[in-house]
């Protein structure tokens, strides 16, 4: 008897996780046999639970906060892209045991931005990030990647957007946070990585009435979905992304995978992942 095929998502807490909602609708959409759950590890417990779960019938896992960077040390395979991330959001387990560890938040955001704004042309000028956290790094590697000519970072604690800079080099530059509207004059794709705007949080108080017309903006804050910082570009003519499309992409590697069907990110998938 073959064993129904297990996946989920480690982190801690887990309970707020949208993605066994996301995986279960893709599951039950595409008639696959199989399970999603959210799995709750501590920091002390990380090491034995990634070995025992394959012996339970995983095939793989996300991993989200805070174990992000820390299951790094018991992949034994790691993407460049992760490597260059720092961090992994997407695990297979392989039948031998070994582990393979990818990161998908930087496909995750570019996905999302196309689908969004399909006129959206990485090339046609600088990006501007609000945030130096773990996004931000991800979000960094992908421009980058997509050949955005400059990428243009502000945060509060400065000296995490300067580390960003010694790690990704010549295209950065780095703005002192209460100059952080400075960076907006040029800027064509516009980002903020910050926990700012979510429902809880504090307010997100840098001016963007220096908006270029023609920038692209996009949140990675999701909830609420249409932030005041997306409802500001909005009224200055700007094109938005929300976030949300972020976290449906980032899930098709791993789900793809892990059960052997691309699944697709559209108006269904959000309506299910949103009721
Ligand atoms: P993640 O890894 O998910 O990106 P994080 O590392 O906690 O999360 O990063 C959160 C981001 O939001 C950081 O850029 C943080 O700025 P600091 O590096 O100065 O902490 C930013 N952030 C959080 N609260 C903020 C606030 N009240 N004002 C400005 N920036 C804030």
């Amino acid at each position: 008897m073959t064993q129904i095929p297990r996946a989920g998502v480690i982190g801690n807490p887990i309970s707020h996780s949208l993605s066994p909602k996301l995986h279960s609708y893709w599951l039950n959409r595409y008639g696959i046999e199989g399970t999603y759950t959210a799995i709750k590890v501590t920091e002390d417990k990380l090491e034995e639970t990634l070995r025992d779960l394959p012996k339970q019938g995983f095939i793989g896992a996300n991993v989200t906060l805070p174990h992000k960077t820390s299951v790094m040390q018991f992949a034994d395979n790691i993407t460049d892209r992760a490597t260059l991330i720092g961090a992994a959001n997407t695990l297979i387990f392989k039948n031998d045991g070994r582990i393979f560890a990818d990161n998908t938040d930087g496909y995750g955001f570019m996905a999302n931005l196309r689908q969004g704004a399909p006129e959206w042309d990485p090339k046609s000028g600088p990006a501007a990030i609000f945030g130096a956290g773990g996004a931000a790094r991800a979000i960094i590697v992908a421009l980058a990647d997509a050949g955005v000519p400059e990428i243009i970072i502000s945060n509060r604690t400065r000296a995490k957007a300067e580390a960003l800079r010694a790690d990704f080099g010549a295209r950065i530059s780095v703005i002192d946070w209460v100059q952080a509207d400075q960076m907006l004059e040029e800027a064509r794709t516009v980002i903020n990585t910050t926990s700012l705007g979510m429902v809880g949080a504090q307010e997100f108080k840098v001016p963007l009435n220096g908006l270029r017309k023609d920038a692209v903006v996009t949140d990675i804050v999701y909830n609420p979905l249409k932030t005041p910082f997306l409802l500001a570009a909005e009224q200055q003519g700007c094109r938005t992304v929300d976030g949300l499309g972020m976290l449906l992409h980032q899930g098709v590697p791993g789900f793809e995978r892990w059960f052997g069907q691309r699944p697709e990110v559209d108006e269904a998938t959000r309506k299910a992942v949103l009721s």
